[in-house]
């Protein structure tokens, strides 16, 4: 199967096969990263514009980077010094960077649906770096392409999704995207962060965190996002720790071979430990250099190569 999507918004929308081929495209251009010129001409003259009205590390630099691996010229918008202070809706900035003429914007937004909204209005591609508390579903490709590396296989494991689920786009990618690829998704946290419906989706749940974490293939923690909470979630960051923060003992229920995996930034001592983030099991640096594949891959599937 092929990928010929204008955009991409989430996991949700997409077909196992379509998923598969991401990941087989990134595969192949990660080795690109590891030459010593680490450039081809692939977009030469395309132009990527990345739109970010949240704060970013991650997925804001490795889309650029991606962009100028592939030799695309990048222009970022920063929100906070635009025109958007001064009132204009985000509909009208987007349609007056369209206006310039780019391939493709990648936006990140507060508000779910934000993307969605976009893409109905706009000629050229939209891809969703993160809607409020909906989707990422970038973050979800380079982590099923980690877990792909590490178990050479998704379908069969067992994959337990650890913390504040309630607010996390990433947490609902990825359970659409391990469970489309066969693999059983058990998530744990507080009953505060488990909505209801996330059986729906697919999903085991637990309030136990060794419950989840036993005989598991892989351990994705997520960070507390305190930004989106109000002040009824939990008592105390020390209390939410004691119950559900990875530490090493735990890793004794899980297989020998578990891989943990952060989609970052990491809250040291809150959710994981420098023990388990920075240790043996930890494939977290892995996947910030697979999101640079698989956001080539992207950029190459949608405004490159197979789309011409
Ligand atoms: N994982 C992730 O989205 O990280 P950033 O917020 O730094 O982009």
């Amino acid at each position: 199967m092929e990928f010929r999507r204008k955009d991409l918004l989430g996991i949700a929308d997409l077909e196992p096969g379509e998923i598969f081929h991401i990941l087989d495209t990134a595969a192949v251009l990660k080795e690109i990263s590891t030459r010593p010129i680490k450039k081809v001409p692939t977009l030469r003259g395309k132009t990527v514009v990345t739109m970010f009205y949240e704060p970013s590390t991650r997925t804001r630099m490795s889309f650029e980077i991606a962009a100028k691996r592939l030799s695309a010229d990048t222009l970022n918008l920063t929100v906070a010094a635009s025109s958007a202070t001064k009132g204009e809706t985000l509909s009208d900035t987007a349609q007056n960077l369209e206006a310039m003429q780019p391939e493709i914007l990648i936006m990140r937004h507060p508000t779910s649906g934000a993307p969605h909204y976009l893409a109905r209005r706009l000629r050229c591609g939209v891809i969703n770096a993160g809607d409020g508390i909906h989707e990422h579903p970038t973050q979800a490709l380079l982590d099923l392409l980690t877990v792909r590396e590490a178990k050479g296989r998704i379908e069969g494991l067992k994959v337990a999704i650890i913390g504040d689920i309630a607010h996390s786009r990433v947490a609902r990618s990825n359970i659409h995207g391990f469970t489309k690829l066969g693999a059983r998704v058990v998530v744990a946290g507080p009953p505060t962060m488990l909505p209801p419906y996330l059986e729906t989706l697919g999903a085991e749940v637990t309030f136990s965190l060794t419950e989840a974490v036993k005989d598991a293939d892989v351990i994705m923690m997520l960070r507390l996002q305190l930004e989106r909470m109000g002040q009824m979630y939990l008592s105390t960051l020390r209390e939410y720790s004691a119950h559900f923060g990875l530490g090493l003992r735990h890793l004794e229920g899980a297989k020998d071979d578990v891989i943990i995996m952060h989609p970052g930034p990491l809250n040291r001592g809150v959710e994981i430990s420098s023990e388990v983030a920075d240790g043996p099991y930890s494939v977290i640096l892995q996947q910030v250099t697979n999101g640079v594949a698989v956001r080539m891959a992207l950029l190459y599937l949608m405004i490159g190569g197979e789309k011409e």
